[in-house]
């Protein structure tokens, strides 16, 4: 079998003929052999619809469910129960045009392991949201584009529509939670080549929206359990958590010797210090653990080469505030922000590619 398109459904009665016929005509031109899979979960009449579509046409198939519930788990039932060496999702509802399938495929015989269509790229559109579903939306993916890095390049890591290689997502583990299946995929298989296309989004016709708040929240904590599972991640968010830490360091020091009247620039190169030491302790038995070098003498060059980056950064990001606040006259909060965040990142890159590297 060619290629698999795997179509979650819940109460989708009306939906299911139309793209059924859609898909059919798409695909039959290919010359490929295909089978249309449908994981349904409905509790209105859908499956004696799809009963009916599977008699009609031989390349239909369903698996109704009872025991279980739930779009991750159905999607992810369905990848495992396809034949095609193509695997290709999307939605019941239309919103995804089964038109562009060939494209996708023709993408992924070019050699990218998953081929995702784009609201987002020149020539896309995500016009079936309305606004609020839009800011929803564009929330959710800045929020997996800065968590994790296998998504950083993509535009529309949210999609429910996609098409991988069976090849490139078989014999790992996967634990569907919530609706983003892709971005499981994605960072579990560690998918590195992915081609995006445009497309437009469409308007839901008929039936309604299954999204809900709760399932918003389990984005969340999807995004969570990705990062914990991703060395690459853990390693930037245990940084970023210790200089937190640090800052806390650093303010308690400097009330206590304020409080024991010590000068005020004393009490501030000392608590700036002490917190020095303390996240390089963190980060060398935490975030760089399996990096930190088992000599005395090298975990000395490290200590000086960590001290040395930080107040390198210090100057840096306080050199960049003041471009950005005395030249640009940028607000001063603004400025500050800014320059934090350069101070982390040149802090992070920094040590990973040299104070730690081995
Ligand atoms: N089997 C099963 N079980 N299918 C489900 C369930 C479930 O519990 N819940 C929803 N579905 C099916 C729907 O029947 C539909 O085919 C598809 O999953 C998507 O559900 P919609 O309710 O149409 O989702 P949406 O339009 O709000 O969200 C869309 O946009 C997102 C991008 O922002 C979907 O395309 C998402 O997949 C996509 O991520
Ligand atoms: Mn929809």
């Amino acid at each position: 079998m060619d290629i698999s398109v795997i179509i979650p459904t819940f109460n989708e009665g009306n939906n299911v003929q139309t793209i059924t016929n859609r898909l059919s005509k798409a695909l039959q031109p290919t010359g490929k052999s295909f089978e249309i899979l449908f994981m349904d979960d409905s509790t209105d009449n859908t499956p004696e619809i799809l009963d009916q579509l599977s008699q009609d046409a031989s390349f239909v198939r369903y698996i109704h469910r009872t025991n279980k519930r739930g779009l991750a788990t159905a999607v992810i039932d369905g990848l495992k129960d396809a034949e095609g060496e193509i695997l290709v999702v999307m939605d019941a509802d239309l919103q995804h045009p089964p038109e562009l399938i060939p494209t996708m495929i023709d993408k992924l015989n070019e050699g990218f392991q998953m081929v995702i269509p784009s609201r987002f790229v020149p020539g896309g559109s995500d016009g079936g949201l309305n606004l609020y579903r839009k800011f929803v939306s564009w929330t959710a993916r800045m929020i997996a584009r800065l968590a994790l890095k296998r998504l950083r390049k993509i535009t529309d890591p949210t999609s429910g529509f996609f098409a991988v290689k069976k090849s490139a997502i078989q014999g790992n583990i996967y634990h569907p939670i919530g609706w983003k299946i892709m971005i499981e995929l994605i960072v579990r298989a560690n998918i590195t080549s992915v081609a995006e296309i445009p497309y437009q989004f469409q308007s839901r016709d008929l039936g309604s929206s299954k999204m809900s708040g709760s399932e918003q929240v389990r984005y969340l904590i999807h995004l969570g359990r990705l990062v914990m599972i991703s060395e690459e991640d853990r390693k930037f968010f245990s940084f970023c958590a210790i200089g937190l830490s640090g800052v806390i360091v650093n303010l308690a020091i400097y009330k206590v010797m304020l409080l024991l009247n010590s000068p005020v620039v004393i009490a501030f190169i000392l608590s700036s210090i002490v917190s020095m030491i303390s996240n390089y302790l963190l980060n060398s038995t935490l975030t760089w653990k399996s990096r930190v070098m088992h000599q005395t003498s090298g975990r000395i060059i490290q200590f000086f080469r960590y001290l040395l980056v930080s107040t390198a950064g210090l100057a840096i990001s306080s050199g960049f505030l003041s471009f950005l606040f005395y030249i640009l006259h940028v607000h001063p909060m603004l400025s500050g922000i800014l320059g934090i965040v350069t101070g982390v990142i040149w802090n992070y890159v920094v040590n990973d590619k040299w104070t730690f590297s081995t």
